[in-house]
């Protein structure tokens, strides 16, 4: 309880979220209805239902079905809105999110349909909670380099917007080396680089993302511990992992909470953060993410404070915002 309670107060940043994963089956089905959209599911407590996932692929394979309700820009900042009302409840100051472009241009909604509808919900829920954002587009690996450069150069009206890309989807038999033009260029324009690397993927997937991409972030990275020179570096450059606890136990990454890297990573000395990944899907918002490793890792309050530190000083805020929160 006194842990749940310093884990409520302390202000946090989360930078590992997928808005597409923030939508609620309550709201999927709300959308659905009011886009006049058919979805396999007949009522809220279906759709939970169908959320048991063996893997990664399992859970893109709803997670894409699921974000077909998201049809115009109303739709974006409906689902925006209702991700920061839940982070404000969590005393997060500061959001780092993902969207997917390719996810909705694939499907023929236009990339300012979506981003449009984003930008307009951060934008409130700045003005109406206080909480400062930064919007990182990703590329999916799943595709091919030509897609994702065609969505940068898609992108390129809304870049004073866009604060980084990222890459994520299917990680296993799509190494980072894949987006290396994609990824230099986004750099020439100036833009912050995260990669999802380490969490279904090899080590190497590691390397390649910080050698390869020049990543300033790694998104999960669980198993850059399996390599130590890739910790030596991760702690020698001190490189952020986002790691998401409640995703790692719903896609099997860990088969329990208590296997669960954070620990270890904190002794280690890593710039370690907790995120929620997608969750609508994985049962939880940040503080649940946090309550849950906690628990399971008999954290310690600095340690849990350690980590809500570190959440910001992985942030791509300016220092002086950092010390603000710090
Ligand atoms: N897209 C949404 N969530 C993801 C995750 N955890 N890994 C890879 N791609 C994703
Ligand atoms: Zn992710």
């Amino acid at each position: 309880a006194r842990r749940s309670r310093l884990i409520q107060a302390l202000p946090k940043a989360e930078l590992h979220l997928h808005i597409e994963g923030s939508l609620e089956p309550e709201l999927m089905v709300a959308l659905a209805a009011r886009n006049g959209i058919d979805i396999p599911f007949a009522s809220v407590e279906e759709v939970r239902r169908a959320y048991a996932f063996s893997n990664l692929q399992d859970f893109l394979d709803i997670y894409y079905q699921g974000m077909g309700v998201l049809r115009v820009e109303r739709d974006f900042f409906d689902l925006t809105m209702a991700y920061l009302e839940r982070a404000n409840a969590d005393t997060v100051r500061h959001v780092e999110i993902f969207f997917d472009p390719q996810g909705h241009t694939g499907r023929g909604i236009a990339f300012g349909t979506a981003i449009g509808g984003i930008l307009r919900g951060l934008e409130e829920g700045k003005a109406r909670f206080g909480i400062s954002y930064r919007l990182i587009m990703c590329f999916l690996r799943h595709l091919d380099e030509e897609s994702a450069l065609a969505t940068l150069a898609e992108a390129e009206p809304w870049l004073d917007r866009i604060d980084g890309v990222g890459l994520d989807s299917s990680e296993r038999g799509h190494p980072p080396g894949k987006f290396a033009r994609v990824f230099a260029r986004a750099r020439e324009l100036g833009l912050k680089l995260v990669a999802h690397a380490g969490e279904e993927g090899p080590p190497g997937y590691v390397w390649e993302a910080l050698d390869i991409l020049k990543v300033d972030r790694i998104d999960h990275g669980n198993r850059a511990l399996e390599d130590r020179r890739l910790v030596e570096r991760i702690v020698a450059e001190k490189r952020t992992l986002t790691v998401c606890p409640l995703s790692n136990l719903k896609l099997c990454v860990i088969d329990a909470m208590g296997q669960s890297p954070v620990r270890h990573m904190l002794d280690l000395g890593i710039r370690v953060t907790i995120n929620s990944d997608d969750p609508a899907y994985f049962g939880g918002y940040v503080n649940a993410n946090f309550i849950a490793v906690a628990e399971a890792l008999d954290l310690s309050e600095d340690q849990i404070a350690t980590l809500a530190v570190n959440s910001f000083a992985g942030s791509f805020l300016p220092e002086a915002e950092k010390a603000e929160h710090i």
